[in-house]
């Protein structure tokens, strides 16, 4: 039995987290039982700065259609060097759809490339982009029900090397990415319906989204690797987030594969 006695004080009681709450649940009020309004499925864009993003249907055409799930799941693996190619902006659209791409829209929920507890979606992309074809260097966000991204910051407008603060925050694991994801949760979009019981689903749901970035990436030729050792201050403090509202829960460089 693991001694907590000398843990932090606040962190002493995690692992009911990853235990079901479910008979819990069914008798609590949450804020969807009482009708509350309903938070965005998609952050609102914080600029004027917006970019279509190429068309979903001619990029699947385009990139990824050649390779099997049976090739990819085969090949998947962490990949922490890269070469020092560029995405192309169809490889990135294309890794943006596969981990958050939207296939349906209802008044009340989206269905995505990746399935959701509740269909609530709380997870945002963010984008640090080094190298990739038509992008200026600098910090986006993808707006999956838009297919844009939003352009949040210039890599010059940070106060220091982008590139550099953002392997700072990953403590050291940004691996000279060519592109990359972080996700923040925006736990309230999945507290409204199910409380305590989010944050379990909330993890579970990146973890979706982070395999069918490996398994893309893979399909694109290029390689990525999942991030959860951070550091939460300068993650969040670099996307602007300040607070309980919206925060980093995961990241991943990606980059073209080397073998
Ligand atoms: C939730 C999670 C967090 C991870 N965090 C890190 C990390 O912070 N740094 C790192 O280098 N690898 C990280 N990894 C990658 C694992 O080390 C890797 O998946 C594991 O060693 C197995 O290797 P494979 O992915 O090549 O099969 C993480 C993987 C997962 C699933």
């Amino acid at each position: 039995m693991q001694n907590i006695q000398n843990w932090p004080e606040h962190l002493k009681h995690g692992r009911w987290i990853i235990k079901s709450n479910w008979i819990e649940l069914n008798s609590f009020e949450t804020d969807r039982k009482k009708n509350t309004s309903r938070p965005p499925m998609q952050k609102a864009p914080q600029s004027d700065s917006l970019i279509d993003l190429p068309d979903i249907d001619a990029v699947r055409r385009s990139v990824g259609s050649e390779s099997t799930l049976n090739e990819v799941v085969f090949n998947r693996k962490s990949r922490r060097k890269f070469s020092d190619e560029s995405l192309s902006l169809a490889e990135l659209t294309y890794l943006l759809w596969a981990t958050q791409g939207v296939r349906k829209k209802t008044d009340k929920i989206t269905l995505r490339t990746v399935p959701s507890g509740g269909a609530r979606h709380p997870l945002e992309t963010y984008i640090f982009v080094q190298r990739v074809e038509g992008l200026e260097p600098g910090l986006y966000h993808y707006l999956p029900l838009d297919h844009q991204l939003e352009l949040v910051r210039p890599a010059e407008s940070f106060d220091g090397d982008m590139e550099k603060l953002l392997d700072e925050a990953l403590l050291d694991h940004n691996f000279g990415g060519a592109a990359t994801f972080v996700w923040t949760a925006f736990p309230y979009r999945s507290e409204r319906a199910y409380a305590f019981e989010a944050y379990r689903l909330i993890l579970l749901d990146a973890g979706h989204v982070c395999q069918n970035l490996y398994l893309a990436c893979e399909a694109v030729g290029a390689g990525t690797c999942a991030v959860g050792a951070y550091n939460q201050e300068k993650s969040d403090k670099l996307l602007g987030l300040y607070g309980q509202e919206e925060f980093v829960v995961y990241a991943a460089p990606v980059g073209k594969a080397l073998d």
